[in-house]
């Protein structure tokens, strides 16, 4: 069965992203909605077909990263904005971004400079489902440097549609607009 998109309208008229710049994303957004479904859909009639060993199925499957990727991560981006900003630093999180990073203005430096990274991606903060530590992990494209096994906690786009509108090429002013709509208790929620 098709997978239908999530509404993000919710977000609209929140400070420092106008209408254009979401309206648009959100397109974006649905674009890979759309486009997860048709490979699934083209991956299992070639399956039925018999056609698995021909070098499109290849090429299918491994478009997947891409497009599933780039479905799920603006869930996980558009779910994590709509806050205003305020992270208790002595609840739980707090605490372990400032127990992993030293202090929670090094987590924050951290991760603002992996965000600020030459390329196109994503920058994600990460918690390893082995040791429960937190990693700031840089992510090209969608699909490329993810942590195996490991759970999203904060997700950040930096591709150029994700500012570009309102901010030029001023990447450092829309990563602060970011920090100021982060809705820390859905980020919190997201830790194990
Ligand atoms: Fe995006």
């Amino acid at each position: 069965m098709a997978y239908t998109a999530k509404d993000y309208s919710n977000l609209i008229g929140i400070e420092g992203f106008s209408e254009t710049l979401l309206r648009n994303h959100f397109t974006l957004y649905q674009g890979y909605v759309t486009n997860t479904n048709k490979l699934t859909d083209s991956l299992a009639a070639m399956l039925k077909e018999g056609a698995v060993s021909k070098p499109e199925y290849s090429e299918l499957k491994r478009r997947m990263g891409f497009e599933f990727n780039g479905m799920r991560l603006h869930e996980y981006y558009f779910g994590n904005l709509g806050g205003k900003g305020f992270l208790d630093r002595s609840g739980k999180l707090g605490r372990k971004l400032a127990e992993n990073f030293g202090r929670y203005e090094d987590w924050e430096r951290d991760f603002k400079a992996t965000g600020a990274m030459r390329g196109i991606g994503w920058a994600i903060l990460y918690q390893d489902n082995v040791t429960g530590k937190l990693i700031n992990q840089w992510i090209n494209e969608h699909e490329t440097g993810h942590l195996a096994g490991s759970f999203l906690i904060l997700v950040m786009d930096v591709f150029e549609h994700a500012f570009i509108t309102d901010y030029g090429l001023k990447r450092a002013d829309y990563i602060e607009a970011f920090f100021k709509n982060i809705d820390w208790a859905e980020v919190e929620g997201r830790l194990k």
